[in-house]
């Protein structure tokens, strides 16, 4: 990691197709994860496991995914006999919240308090323990945030003054298309959710499902005006305000 040129391999991977991403992430990172939904970012891990045996996948449970998310991971799991981490929360700030709160305050309080609860405080716990993840981001999943996505970048939200953290985006370059014609031509499990109109999956509550020609986004998060990003990708709120 020390000998690591961020410049240097932004500047190799500019507009290149998620395998080689893949590929030169994994050459230069022995401890590094893949961020898994448990939505169309299935594509990430049928690519990894083709590159590296063993390859580290982790889930952020907030403990209100939908009941077919929670089966489609362990799917994964078995499909690819993999081992996939799922990150829950820390159940005494969960119960603070919906004590204090109840168990749908993000209708009323807007979607950061129980976010921050329920993903950002895991993944930063998950990301203290590598050098680098992988996530499922494309530029094609909003016009508002993730247009400049890099196909690598310095992980600004989470890099701590005692280690730089580097997160790569290897589907920045494919859109929403070509993401299933892979998960059709190689026969990928994907969640049954996309067959009942869902394109872009998070939490039960905070997702529905879009209507013919609706940007994927506006079924997340959908009672909040503004640029929805949840805490996970902070860094995307940082570059487009
Ligand atoms: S979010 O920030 O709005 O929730 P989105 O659903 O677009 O993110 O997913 C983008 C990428 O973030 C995914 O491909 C994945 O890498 C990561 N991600 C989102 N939700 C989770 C989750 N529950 N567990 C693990 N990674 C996730
Ligand atoms: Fe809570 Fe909704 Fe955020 Fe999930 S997406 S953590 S339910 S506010």
């Amino acid at each position: 990691m020390t000998d690591f040129d961020l410049t240097r391999v932004q500047a190799q991977l500019q507009h290149k197709n998620p395998r080689l991403i893949l590929k030169t992430a994994l050459q230069h990172f022995e401890n590094i994860a893949i961020s898994f939904s448990g939505a169309e970012d299935v594509v990430l891990i049928d690519l990894a496991v083709a590159l590296k045996k063993n390859i580290q996948v982790f889930c952020l449970d907030t403990g209100r995914l939908h009941p077919q998310t929670y089966r489609f991971i362990e799917q994964v799991r078995k499909h690819y006999q993999l081992e996939i981490h799922c990150v829950s929360p820390n159940p005494a700030e969960v119960e603070a919240l919906v004590r204090e709160k109840g168990l749908f305050s993000f209708y009323e309080d807007g979607h950061q308090p129980c976010c921050a609860i329920r993903k950002v405080a895991p993944l930063k716990r998950k990301l203290a323990q590598l050098d680098a993840w992988i996530t499922g981001q494309r530029k094609d999943q909003s016009l508002d945030t993730r247009q400049d996505l890099p196909e690598v970048q310095l992980d600004s939200a989470f890099s701590t003054p005692e280690k730089t953290l580097i997160k790569f985006n290897p589907l920045a370059n494919w859109d929403s298309a070509q993401v299933w014609d892979h998960i059709h031509a190689y026969q990928v499990p994907y969640n049954p959710l996309h067959e009942q109109g869902f394109t872009s999956i998070g939490c039960e509550p905070c997702t529905r499902p879009v209507l013919p020609n609706q940007h994927e986004r506006e079924g997340r998060w959908w009672w909040e005006a503004g640029k929805k990003e949840c805490g996970l990708h902070a860094g995307n709120l940082q570059s487009t305000s």
